[in-house]
Order: C-alpha cells, then structure tokens, then sequence
C-alpha cells in the first residue's frame, strides 16, 4: 500500500480530490466509487470547489455508490443517496443518468443487490473506488466478522457501527437502520485503483492493523493487502500507530 501521511485533515481530504482530478483528465469516462461518512466531506467540498473554478468536469464520469440504509430511499434524511447529494452531486456535472445507487427501499433487496452488480459491470467495473473506514474495520458496510461476502448484499450492522453513524440520525443510534445493502468485498477489490482515507486518532489502531496485521474477514479492511493498487490518506493522528 502506499501512504501519504499530511500535516491535518483537510490536508488529506485536499490531496484526494486532486487524486480524483488527475484520474478524470487521463480519462474522463472515468467510473468513480463513492463512498459517505465524515471522512470524505473536505474531498468532495474540494472537488464542488475545482469544478466550479472550471478545473475539472465530470460530465462523462459515473459513480457508484459504495452502500445504502435498508429502508431508505434517496430523499430521506439519513440515506446515502442524499448526504452524497448535498455534500458533492449538488455542484458537479455528474449526468444524473450515471449515478448510480442502491435503493435502500427496494421491495426485493436481494434483486436490488443483484442489479447493482450487473449495473456495475455494464459500466465496465470501478476505475478509481474512494474508501473511508469504519473504527471496527468495515469498509463499505462489509462488518467483521467470520465470512465476508464477495458481491453486493443485505447486511445486519453491527451495534458499534450503528453507534458511528447516530451523527446522520440527530444523534440517536436507536433511529439508524439495522440492516444496510453494501457493495461485496470482491466488487470492492475489482476495483482498478482504491484510495482510502482515515483521519483522526480513533483510526489510528485500526489503520495499524489494516495495513501490517493479518489479512482476515475480523478486519475486513485488511484484504486491502491484496490489491495491487491501494493508496492510503492519512492525517497525522491517523498515521501514529504504524
Ligand atoms: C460508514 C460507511 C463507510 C464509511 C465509514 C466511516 O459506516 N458505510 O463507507 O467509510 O462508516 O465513516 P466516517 O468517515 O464517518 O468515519
């Protein structure tokens, strides 16, 4: 893996969106994986920023994003599909026929998980994935545990997890879904380029542990070894434990 370690949080968030942008001038058909958290807010505000000084368009790119709440369609306070929207989508030229999401909503989620995969294979697989990580090790909504699946599927959150993401609920765990649809560990690893981002000391173990610990389904982060071609933003208190 390659890391970069920068002075602060903002810092990080910069570098990556000028990631983004260097991918979208080589090749501006570029398929983007997106994912949300607070992790990727100063990237994607960077990004709204260089596109409205007219130093990148997206208008040829697609994105997908990474996971979505069960029970949650787009226009919900709470789902993905919307923090993606008012934290990027909002002031790009993403052509919305090219983002695309998971319907947290959807009557049949299985069916749901199973278009996804075939969506995003028609668009000839994710050039550059954008990660955040969860302190427990997830990557997406792919939680620790003793299997991990490979494609795109329901999942039941863990407690810790659904503690992390009280922030998008007003701050109530009790209100955050327990189930979510997630992009699979192998669509995630099919991935051409990955570029993952932590900040702050609480990742700080986690981050340790994705990068020299043993690859194994209790960290499932740590199946980043594998790839060929993983980049790592860190913030100073991200970077103290390696
Ligand atoms: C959520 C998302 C992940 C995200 C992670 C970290 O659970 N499913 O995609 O990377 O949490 O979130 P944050 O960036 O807020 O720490």
């Amino acid at each position: 893996m390659d890391v970069t370690i920068f002075e602060t949080a903002g810092e990080a968030g910069r570098a990556l969106a000028h990631r983004v942008v260097h991918a979208l001038q080589r090749d501006p058909a570029l398929v983007l994986g997106l994912p949300a958290g607070r992790t990727p807010i100063d990237t994607y505000a960077e990004l709204v920023r260089l596109h409205s000084a007219g130093q990148v368009s997206f208008s040829n790119a697609t994105a997908f994003l990474l996971d979505e709440f069960v029970g949650l369609d787009a226009s919900q306070p709470g789902s993905f599909r919307r923090f993606l929207t008012e934290h990027l989508l909002w002031g790009i030229d993403l052509n919305p026929e090219r983002i695309h999401g998971l319907n947290g909503a959807a009557p049949d989620p299985e069916s749901e998980c199973e278009r996804y995969e075939e969506t995003i294979a028609a668009s000839g697989g994710i050039g550059v994935m954008l990660l955040g990580i969860g302190a427990n090790g997830h990557i997406g909504f792919n939680e620790p545990g003793e299997s991990l699946r490979a494609r795109t599927h329901r999942v039941h959150l863990l407690d810790s997890t659904r503690r992390d993401n009280a922030g998008l609920f007003g701050g109530d765990t009790a209100r955050v879904p327990s189930q979510a649809l997630s992009m699979g560990m192998g669509t995630i690893l099919r991935a051409e380029s990955i570029a993952l981002m932590a900040v702050g000391e609480h990742k700080a173990q986690v981050i340790a542990d994705m990068m020299r610990g043993t690859v194994t389904t209790q960290l499932p982060a740590s199946f980043l070894q594998l790839h060929r071609h993983v980049e790592v933003y860190l913030d100073k208190a991200a970077a103290s434990k390696l």
